[in-house]
C-alpha cells in the first residue's frame, strides 16, 4: 500500500546547480533557498564542499551556509575531510557524503576508486557521528554506470552495507544518468528495505529519459518515501556523461499530491522559486508544472 505522506529533498540549490555553466551569483541562490523553504521545503541540499577547481559554481559554498536561515535539515555535500572540515567551520549541521558503485565513476568524480574514496571516508564518517552529525550517504550509479553499463544489484548493496555498519542515517540512492526502468526501481529498493529497515532510505532519479515519475512510483510500490527532487528539474554531474537534470520537484509534488500523498510542498511556490533563477540559466525549464505555471 501506498504512504499517506511523503517527504521531498529538495536538491536543486546543489544538484541543481552544480552543473549550471553561467556563474550564478550567491544571492541569487539565497533568494532561490529562500522561495524553496517559503515554498514548505523542510528538507534541501544547499551547496556542497567541494573542490572549487573541479566545480566553480559551488565556490561559494561557505556564504551560502552562513546566509540560509536553518529551516528543517539542510545538508551540504562533503567529498573528503578536507570538505566535512570546511562545512563544519561553517556550522552545517546535517553532510551529505557520496561514492559511487561503479570505480569508473568515482575515478572521474572524485579522482579515487570506490575502495580508496570509502578507506579515506571511514575516519571522516566515525568523527561526524561522534559529534553527533546527522550523516546522509548518497550511493551514484546505483542501477547504471556511464561507462561501466549495469552494476550489479549486489555491489550496490555490499557498498550500502558498508555506510550502514558506519552508522550512516541516511542513503540516497540514485540513478545517477536516467537509466533505471521501474521494474529495477521496484527490485533495488524493496531489496534495501528488507536490508536496512532502521535507515531512512531516499531515491534520487535523474531524468534523463523520462522514466523518473515512473521510477518514484516503483520506489513508492518499494515501501519508500522520500525522494530528492530538483526545482525546475535543474541539474546534472559534471563528471557523468549523458547526465541531465533531476526530476522536477513541481512536478513529482504534483504526482504524489494528486494520488492523496501528502507532502507539505506548495507547487505553485516551486514554480516562483524557479522562476527567480530562470533569467540567469544557460537553458529554459520545461517541466510540466512549470509550463501550466507561465501559462497562467
Ligand atoms: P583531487 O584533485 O584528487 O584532490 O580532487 P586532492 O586531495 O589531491 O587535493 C588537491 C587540492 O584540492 C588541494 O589543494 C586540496 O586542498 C584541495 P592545493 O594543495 O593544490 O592548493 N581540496 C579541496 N579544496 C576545497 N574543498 C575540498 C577539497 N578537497 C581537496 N573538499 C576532490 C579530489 C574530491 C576534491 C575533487 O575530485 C572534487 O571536488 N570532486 C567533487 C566532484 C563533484 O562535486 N561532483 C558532483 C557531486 S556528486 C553528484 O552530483 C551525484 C549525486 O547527485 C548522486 C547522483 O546523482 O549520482 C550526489
Ligand atoms: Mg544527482
Amino acid at each position: 500500500s501506498l504512504p499517506n505522506n511523503a517527504t521531498i529533498i529538495e536538491v536543486g540549490p546543489r544538484d541543481g546547480l552544480q552543473n549550471e555553466k553561467n556563474a550564478i551569483a550567491t544571492d541569487v541562490k539565497l533568494n532561490f533557498i529562500k522561495a524553496l523553504q517559503d515554498a514548505g521545503i523542510s528538507e534541501m541540499e544547499l551547496t556542497s564542499f567541494v573542490s572549487p577547481k573541479w566545480v566553480p559554481q559551488m565556490a561559494d559554498a561557505e556564504m551560502i551556509v552562513k546566509s540560509t536561515t536553518k529551516v528543517g535539515r539542510q545538508f551540504v555535500l562533503a567529498p573528503n575531510a578536507t570538505g566535512v572540515e570546511r562545512a563544519m567551520e561553517a556550522s552545517a549541521e546535517a553532510i551529505a557524503v557520496f561514492v559511487g558503485v561503479s570505480n569508473s565513476f568515482n575515478k572521474k568524480n572524485i579522482n579515487k576508486n570506490t575502495a580508496e574514496a570509502m578507506a579515506r571516508l571511514a575516519p571522516v564518517v566515525a568523527k561526524l557521528k561522534d559529534e553527533g552529525k546527522f550523516v546522509r550517504a548518497c550511493i551514484s550509479t546505483a542501477f547504471y554506470c556511464p561507462y561501466e553499463g549495469k552494476m550489479e544489484i549486489e555491489d550496490t548493496v555490499a557498498l550500502c552495507k558498508i555506510f550502514a555498519s558506519w552508522g550512516v542515517d541516511e542513503l540516497s540512492v540514485a540513478d545517477t544518468i536516467g537509466m533505471a526502468n521501474p521494474v529495477e526501481s521496484y527490485t533495488l529498493f524493496k531489496r534495501l528495505k528488507k536490508e536496512f529497515p532502521e535507515l531512512l532510505l531516499t531515491a534520487h532519479f535523474h531524468d534523463t529519459r523520462k522514466m523518473a515519475l515512473a521510477n518514484i512510483f516503483a520506489a513508492l510500490q518499494a515501501g519508500i518515501d522520500r525522494f530528492d527532487t530538483s526545482t525546475g528539474g535543474l541539474g546534472g554531474c559534471p563528471f557523468a556523461k549523458g547526465a541531465t537534470g533531476n526530476v522536477a520537484t513541481e512536478d513529482v509534488v504534483h504526482m504524489l499530491e494528486s494520488i492523496g500523498i501528502h507532502t507539505g510542498v506548495d507547487i505553485d511556490k516551486i514554480c516562483q522559486a524557479a522562476a527567480i533563477v530562470e533569467p540567469f540559466l544557460s537553458k529554459s525549464i520545461d517541466s510540466g508544472q512549470y509550463r501550466l505555471f507561465t501559462q497562467k
